[in-house]
């Protein structure tokens, strides 16, 4: 099987995207203390970039959910496989992701924080697959809209393959 990997995004137009996200958000909290939880393992390269732009100080955890396996198809069911490890009871939350396809991660991850009772809970995710969309979720920060592609790079990856990419392309497998 032949893997290729054509250029959707390039690393020039990531930065840049960054900085401009990184800003909005801050001002959307009001440059008040803001927890980032990020979303293992993609959402990692997108968020340790984002903070560093960020001029107040944040807290920074980690969540890691499953539901897509090693496949490009989604499973019906998400597991956490890491929870969050600081309270954020009265906290504002920001949760930092590679993607949203299906929005069936995004549902599940926003409902779980919000037992805890945080004070807000936004979403940014690099990536957004509109047309995919079967749950109501909406992310309050995007990067790029992209098409209904599979996409590699940046945090994402392919049966664990390509997260060290530093633009986004589109994956087709050859047989
Ligand atoms: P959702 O639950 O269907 O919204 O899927 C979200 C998760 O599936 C993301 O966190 C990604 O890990 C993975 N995913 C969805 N689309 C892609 C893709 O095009 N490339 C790589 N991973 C993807
Ligand atoms: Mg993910």
């Amino acid at each position: 099987m032949k893997e290729t990997i054509t250029a959707l995004i390039s690393e020039e137009e990531i930065k840049k995207r960054i900085s401009k996200l990184a800003d909005e958000i801050e001002k959307s909290f009001n440059y008040e203390p803001l927890t980032v939880i990020c979303v293992l393992k993609g959402g990692v390269v997108l968020a340790i970039d984002l903070i560093r732009h960020m001029k107040k100080s944040v807290e920074l955890d980690f969540v890691e959910l499953s539901s897509y396996g090693d496949s490009m198809e989604s499973v019906g069911k998400v597991t956490v496989k890491k929870d969050i490890s600081v309270p954020i009871k009265g906290k504002n939350v920001l949760i930092v992701e590679d993607i949203i396809d299906s929005g069936r991660t995004m549902d599940f991850l926003v409902n779980r924080l919000k037992r805890e009772m945080p004070k807000s809970v936004k979403i940014c995710t690099l990536l957004n697959k509109e047309q995919q969309r079967k749950f109501d979720i909406k992310a309050d920060f995007i990067g790029f809209d992209i098409p209904d592609k599979f996409v590699v790079g940046y945090g994402l990856d392919y049966a664990q393959k390509y997260r060290n990419l530093p633009y986004i392309g589109t994956l087709s497998i050859e047989k």
